[in-house]
């Protein structure tokens, strides 16, 4: 019993001083009372409020959500943004041509006439965050349904948002937090002109691409810049020429001196979404379960892409982005899901969940609201078990054959028309420019090859409960062969060229409607969806809205039965601020990853002429005259680094900073080991990778050449300037 009672002591000790160290999305508005003393301790050398304050200029208005995906922060008092290579890539491609190929060969503005709209990028900036947990909870009594309880809470949120005081070019949102134990409120202002600015060759933004995506050590630039364009008044407004360019309330000071080992960093931004507060239960499915569905699909589909792309540079090019967009989150559950079994996070759950248990049962008015909440999860995690696996069968699958996506829209066009007639029209011209965009990336026998492999996937690898009649009959009719059966389908729809698309939309409405219902990928695709929604959907949504209940009701238990533990909430692509130190890392026995790279690397991974390393011949000019500048380091040029924040996707372009809150860095990966972060962060082999900015300014300066960009930024040494003191 002793033994017992030390072990939950030395756990609970080392469960505190964990959250202590690098792990935390942390709220800006919240780190003054929570984490600054912790910040400090770990070398932070300014106050919370400068990191955020709402009624003086404070580092959040230095950053931006870029266009809902990505984050951003000003570098200059002329509204200069930085981002990644990889944030600004839409951006990048959509001004790029065969003549001006940008993507190839960088993008530079040298002055403000050549920098480049972008309809539909935005910058948000955040003004500030308020707490309306009481507002939004009112009339919100236990015992209510989900859905009373969400549309009681969607009314509340309706009536705060109507009665809120702000600007008229101000925005404002609502958020769940906590799993809907906490709401916060955001002031927002969203700047709708931002302009390209720069861009490196991708053989510097994107060098190393797929092989080097979720690895350390790295050597990628990835980094490009935008610019913030305002009206007179330096206010919000659309693009328009005589716009200029935005005064920022706060700009970031850029440092030269690099970082060392354990130096403090913090990155500030934008995180997209984790699920800490999970059941053992629960990461056991993710990690069994849920990840190896994925990965599997997504290994079969990337297996014919890759086929396909190295025998014909065509569909090299046209299947690039969707192939990088497969592979990045192909590999980073595969990462995830080594860390969980490496880490062993399934037992570090289950020991929590055991002290958990305890102290619910010590306390009566716990026990009684709390004491089945754990088997009860358990046990709506199984019942959810297969219908979660067939979600991710239909999610993974249809997306991926093209034709079943065309087929979709198409049919959208079916209901757009009985629902309301007179919105045919632009209906129909949407759909065209979308499909104008996907025939680009379109070659139909890498589609057809694609329905072949992954239908096979979808018959047999699921409960046939769960499999289309008409899909069952297509193979019925083709001997059950998954080519004939594809050959037959591509070869009978009409919607495989967008010519032929485009013949049946100019026919009248009502003839064009008859023959996409009759098209025979409509069919198909339409009997897939009614067999998901009915077989799959009904269930996996009723089971769902209990485990959100139940983990609401957990997430809630957690904060009080552990009071001495710090919480953060997930991250749900509002502003946090994560810190820690600069850190090297063990991802295996014997193998020790130091924290720094340099261009030194770069040269030892150059494969000329190669799609992922090969290097512009001007870049190792610069390398081999060691020409620098102030950027290089000893003779070297330092490239990126990392560090023990904790971070997700989203972060991307998120500043790092220095203890001063000076930017010493841009966010844009992590290391494969530590994926599983989203789902439990290891201080042992999570890390975060950041390009250093000296190697970002290096570029700027020396291969770009330009130095009115140079100019704008306000560089600075503040170790020198601690020594003199
Ligand atoms: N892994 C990073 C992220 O999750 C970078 C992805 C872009 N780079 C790439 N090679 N696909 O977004
Ligand atoms: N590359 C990710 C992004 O686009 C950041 C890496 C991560 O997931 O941490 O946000």
């Amino acid at each position: 019993m002793m033994k017992r009672f030390l072990l939950c002591c030395l756990f609970l000790a080392l469960l505190s001083t964990r959250s202590f160290a690098d792990e935390g999305m942390w709220l800006p508005q919240l780190l003054q009372a929570l984490n600054e003393k912790d910040m400090k301790k770990l070398g932070m050398k300014i106050n919370a409020s400068d990191i955020y304050s709402i009624s003086k200029g404070s580092l959040k208005d230095a950053i931006v959500s870029f266009g809902g995906f990505c984050t951003a922060e000003v570098i200059s008092d002329k509204g200069l943004l930085l981002t990644n290579h990889h944030c600004g890539f839409d951006a990048i491609q959509n001004h790029s041509s065969v003549v001006n190929n940008y993507i190839r060969d960088g993008f530079w503005a040298y002055n403000y006439g050549q920098e480049l709209q972008n309809p539909g990028l935005f910058a948000t900036f955040i003004v500030r965050i308020e707490e309306v947990t009481k507002d939004v909870l009112q009339h919100v009594i236990p015992g209510m349904t989900e859905s009373a309880r969400q549309s009681q809470v969607d009314k509340n949120i309706a009536q705060i948002k109507k009665d809120y005081k702000k600007e008229n070019w101000e925005d404002l949102f609502i958020r769940s937090f906590f799993d809907g134990n906490k709401y916060f409120l955001f002031v927002t202002e969203t700047y709708k002109d931002v302009r390209l600015v720069g861009a490196p060759p991708s053989s510097i933004g994107n060098f190393g691409k797929d092989t080097d995506n979720w690895m350390w050590p790295r050597h990628t630039g990835d980094f490009s810049m935008f610019r913030i364009y305002a009206d007179k008044d330096n206010r919000p407004a659309n693009y328009a020429p005589d716009n200029v360019p935005y005064k920022p309330k706060r700009s970031l000071k850029i440092s030269l001196d690099g970082m060392k080992e354990g130096d403090f960093t913090m990155v500030f931004g934008f995180p997209g979404n984790t699920r800490e507060y999970l059941t053992a239960a629960a990461v056991k499915q993710i990690r069994d379960v849920n990840d190896p569905a994925r990965i599997g699909i997504r290994a079969k589909a990337l297996e014919v892409l890759n086929r396909f792309m190295r025998a014909d540079e065509h569909i090299k090019i046209q299947y690039a982005a969707k192939y990088a967009g497969i592979e990045n989150a192909y590999k980073k559950w595969q990462g995830e899901v080594l860390g969980l079994t490496r880490t062993d996070a399934l037992q570090k759950k289950l020991d929590y969940e055991s002290v958990f248990t305890q102290r619910v049962n010590a306390n009566p008015a716990w026990k009684n609201s709390y004491g089945n909440l754990l088997s009860d999860l358990s046990k709506t995690y199984t019942d959810i078990q297969p219908y979660s696996y067939a979600r991710d069968y239909f999610n993974e699958i249809v997306p991926k054959i093209e034709l079943l996506g065309i087929a979709a829209d198409l049919n959208s066009l079916v209901t757009a028309w009985t629902k309301d007639s007179t919105s045919y029209g632009k209906k129909k011209t949407d759909i065209l420019n979308r499909l104008e965009e996907t025939f680009k990336e379109y070659d139909v026998t890498v589609d057809k090859k694609l329905f072949e492999t992954l239908m096979e996937m979808y018959v047999s690898k699921q409960d046939d409960n769960y499999v289309s009649a008409a899909v069952k009959q297509l193979l019925k009719d083709n001997n059950q062969s998954y080519t004939n059966a594809a050959a037959q389908l591509y070869s009978n729809s009409g919607f495989t060229s967008l010519d032929r698309i485009k013949q049946t939309l100019e026919l009248p409405a009502s003839e064009a409607l008859t023959k996409i219902k009759e098209d025979v990928a409509v069919k198909l695709y339409s009997d897939m969806l009614k067999t998901f929604t009915s077989n799959v959907s009904r269930k996996l949504n009723e089971y769902q809205a209990s485990i959100n209940q139940l983990q609401r009701t957990y997430m809630q238990a957690q904060l009080e039965v552990f009071p001495e533990k710090r919480f953060y909430p997930d991250a749900n692509s509002t502003l946090r601020v994560t810190y820690g130190n600069v850190k090297p890392y063990r991802p295996k026995d014997a193998v020790q990853y130091n924290y720094y790279t340099y261009l030194d690397g770069v040269m030892e991974k150059y494969v000329p002429g190669d799609y992922e390393f090969d290097v512009p011949k001007k870049l190792i000019d610069l390398y081999k005259a060691k020409d620098f500048g102030p950027y290089g380091e000893n003779g070297r040029q330092p490239v990126c680094f990392i560090g023990s924040n904790h971070t997700t996707g989203g972060n991307s372009g998120s500043p790092s900073l220095d203890a001063y809150g000076n930017l010493v860095g841009l966010n844009f990966d992590r290391v494969w080991e530590g994926t599983m972060s989203d789902i439990n962060y290891d201080p042992s082999i999570c890390r975060n990778i950041m390009v250093d900015i000296r190697y970002v300014l290096f570029i700027i300066d020396k291969y770009a050449e330009a130095k009115n960009l140079i100019s704008e930024l306000n560089l600075v040494h503040p170790r020198a300037k601690a020594k003199t003191k």
